[in-house]
């Protein structure tokens, strides 16, 4: 059974409060913590955007979207009166300062009591929303702000926003957003490494051979490919989800879980990747685009006709191969993958140990594979081993590998929550250990922009792939070069 353990009484300001991720993550995700217990007292969840709407309007499209985005059983009337009860709609523009009387007026009623201003917004607004606050005198000293993603665009952006959210708050009370942090089985890869001793002496070169990260969707881009064809898949999942990931994996042991420890180790990482200069970039990187194909038997359009047929040099695809500088990581490489439109939703990351050094076994049934522990992100949650055995059998010695599966649904037989109803509940108890420290994403940007600025001068191409497939071939000749391959193979 699942502890839930009840957080203080707050006051939660959605900005962006009729956007898509409020109404597709963050409103199920507050139903699941009202549902389950979690929030007491009379918190108040105050939706806030430029929209002219009544509390009635609001609260329909609330509870719209949470017939879509729920699983049909979830979706209870009972539940969401419970949930619609503490929800309130405000007008507010964060660029007129007179449209702030009502928020101001809302919020004075309440004492001083946790207040958190959560930004699903574009990153344009994260500044000046912090201002409106700050002059305001919103900003008290148990408020935080919460940043979404992207947090800018590069590396100078970030920095930019980074320093006028911080004219107005101070660091502990940023709180910025990797979805990924809050994933279940992103932080069981905490619990593998560090609440296990078996894996702690092998988990480094000498030991390991190579890791790989596959992040693979099998959605296109949809309603956002005006905004993605800025942005592409470095800047939309490498630069942020992926690195996080990197960090995890390959970070040295903190020494406790406060969040200041855990985000040491990972900056310690960030800026021992090593920078991919131009001269590397056609061996070490490949960019793709879908064109159209088929998933699951259904047709599907190229990115290009999504886009109306306009030219784009846009990547939905990402293969990278990359080397941390130090002592443990050394000449052991990091390969990772994303894309849109791929063969299916499929997210891992293998650690792949060394083939052993001398093979005892008959030529004929040398089939001996190297050691794998693959962390499966999604679907079905899990951490597999393989290991070699022998195939049962009264003559011969035949080997084959075999796993060592364990599923975390089926272990613990709970629903998994969504990565924000964690994060969220982690903003308002005020730990920031799974959030972004501004250092990490801004040496995050730094690595990014240097393979984006790269990309450019080498006009390097952008080569296209099948939707349905798993990328484009270049993918593959990344690993074979090193005489590696993906795996699953496919
Ligand atoms: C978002 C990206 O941050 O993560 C999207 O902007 C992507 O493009 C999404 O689809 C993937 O998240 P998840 O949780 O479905 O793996």
């Amino acid at each position: 059974m699942a502890n839930f353990i009840p957080v203080d009484e707050f006051d939660l300001i959605i900005f962006g409060a009729t956007g898509d991720l409020a109404m597709r993550k963050l409103m199920p995700a507050l139903y699941h913590r009202v549902r389950d217990g979690q929030v007491t007292g009379d918190s108040r969840i105050i939706g806030a955007s430029r929209g002219a709407l009544s509390r009635d309007d609001y609260l329909a499209t609330v509870e719209t979207a949470l017939r879509d985005h729920l699983r049909e059983d979830d979706f209870q009337d009972e539940e969401w009166h419970k949930l619609r009860d503490r929800i309130d709609y405000v007008q507010c523009d964060a660029f007129a300062p007179e449209a702030w009387d009502g928020l101001v007026n809302i919020l004075n009623q309440s004492g001083n009591r946790v207040r958190v201003a959560y930004l699903a917004t574009a990153p344009g607004l994260f500044g000046p929303i912090a201002k409106g606050m700050s002059q305001n005198a919103l900003v008290t000293e148990s408020s935080r702000i919460v940043l979404e993603k992207p947090l800018g665009h590069d590396y100078e952006s970030a920095y930019a926003i980074n320093e006028q959210v911080g004219e107005c708050f101070a660091e502990n009370q940023i709180y910025r957003i990797d979805h990924y942090l809050g994933k279940e089985t992103v932080q069981n890869l905490l619990a593998l490494r560090f609440a296990n001793s078996l894996f702690e002496p092998l988990w480094r070169r000498g030991s390991i051979d190579h890791v790989q990260i596959t992040v693979a969707e099998d959605l296109g881009v949809g309603g956002r490919i005006e905004f993605y064809d800025k942005v592409g898949a470095l800047r939309d999942m490498v630069q942020n989800h992926i690195l996080q990931l990197v960090c995890l994996v390959a970070m040295e042991s903190p020494s406790s879980l406060h969040h200041d420890a855990v985000r040491n180790e990972k900056i310690k990482v960030l800026q021992a990747l090593r920078p991919i200069s131009a001269d590397s970039l056609r061996t070490t990187t490949v960019r793709g685009q879908y064109t159209a194909g088929a998933i699951r038997s259904e047709t599907v359009p190229g990115y290009m006709e999504e886009l109306g047929g306009s030219a784009s040099a846009t990547e939905t695809f990402v293969a990278l191969k990359l080397e941390i500088d130090n002592w443990r990581w050394s000449n052991v490489p990091f390969y990772i993958r994303t894309g849109k439109r791929l063969k299916a939703k499929h997210s891992e990351i293998v650690v792949q140990f060394q083939e052993v050094p001398h093979s005892i076994f008959p030529e004929q049934t040398f089939n001996v594979q190297p050691n794998r522990l693959i962390m499966r992100l999604q679907p079905d949650e899990g951490v597999k081993l393989s290991l070699m055995a022998k195939e049962p059998g009264p003559g011969g010695f035949d080997l084959r590998p075999v796993a060592l599966d364990l599923s975390f649904e089926e272990t613990f037989g709970i629903r998994y929550p969504d990565a924000y109803e964690r994060l969220l509940m982690e903003v308002l108890r005020g730990n920031p250990a799974l959030f972004m420290r501004r250092d990490e994403v801004e040496a995050a940007w730094q690595w990014a922009d240097s393979i984006i600025e790269g990309w450019s001068s080498t006009k390097q191409k952008v080569e296209s792939y099948v939707a349905g497939s798993w990328g484009p071939s270049g993918a593959s000749l990344l690993l074979d070069r090193d005489g590696r391959a993906w795996l699953p193979e496919t």
